[in-house]
């Protein structure tokens, strides 16, 4: 008996010890291409930023050429559903869908792609979700986003492309 509380006491005192040991990476996120990809948001926003410097709160149609699904909106705003919604949410940097020369450039599929997957979100929300009878009448709909499918992937409708980077996982750029 005197063994075994012992034992409890040795075992209660590692568990506290490997509890109170403060993790060595704590800002860090688990995976390193996360970081590369948020260091490299974090200079085209940067770089937005400065070009539109004084204009931050103008609607984004007045700063920008070429917004169609934002206007009305603060320019800074769009800057934060792009970096930290939008990028993050597919495990992407600005380049994936922009020309980062020319911002206002359609040239790259994953652009349109993006406003037909607003288009798309909008019709699952209101044509589809909201109209499941047991939710038709309740005041707080169900909503899906962007993140519901996506989930740090670009391609989340593939096989095998976890983010540990198996056989089919997305090419980045
Ligand atoms: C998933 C694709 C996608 C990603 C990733 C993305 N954008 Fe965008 N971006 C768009 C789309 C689509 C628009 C047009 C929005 C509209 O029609 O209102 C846009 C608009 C813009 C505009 C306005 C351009 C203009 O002149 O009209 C800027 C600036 C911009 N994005 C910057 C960024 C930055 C900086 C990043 C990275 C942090 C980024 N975007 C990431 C798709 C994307
Ligand atoms: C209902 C699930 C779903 C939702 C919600 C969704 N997507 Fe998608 N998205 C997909 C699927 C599936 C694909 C096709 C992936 C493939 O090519 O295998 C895709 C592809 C894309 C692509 C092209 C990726 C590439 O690299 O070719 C972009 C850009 C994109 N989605 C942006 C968005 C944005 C922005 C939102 C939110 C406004 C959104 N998606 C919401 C399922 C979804």
């Amino acid at each position: 008996m005197k063994k075994w509380i012992t034992a409890l006491f040795a075992l209660t005192a590692i568990v506290s010890l490997v509890a109170l040991t403060p993790s060595p990476v704590s800002t860090k996120s688990a995976d390193p291409r996360e970081d590369s990809l948020a260091a490299d948001r974090a200079k085209y926003t940067k770089m937005v930023k400065e070009a539109i410097a004084g204009k931050e709160k103008l609607p984004a149609e007045q700063v920008f050429k070429n917004i169609k699904l934002f206007k009305g909106q603060p320019a800074e705003a769009i800057l934060g559903i792009m970096e930290n919604r939008w990028s993050k949410t597919l495990g992407v940097s600005c380049s994936h869908c922009h020309n980062v020369n020319d911002w206002a450039s359609e040239e790259k599929h994953d652009h349109a792609i993006a406003r037909d997957m607003v288009a798309m979100v909008g019709k699952i929300n209101d044509d589809l979700l909201a109209t499941i009878p047991a939710y038709a009448t309740k005041e707080r709909k169900p909503r899906i986003g962007c993140s519901t499918c996506h989930r740090g992937e670009s391609h989340p409708g593939r096989p095998n492309t976890a983010r540990a980077g198996g056989p089919g996982a997305p090419a980045r750029n």
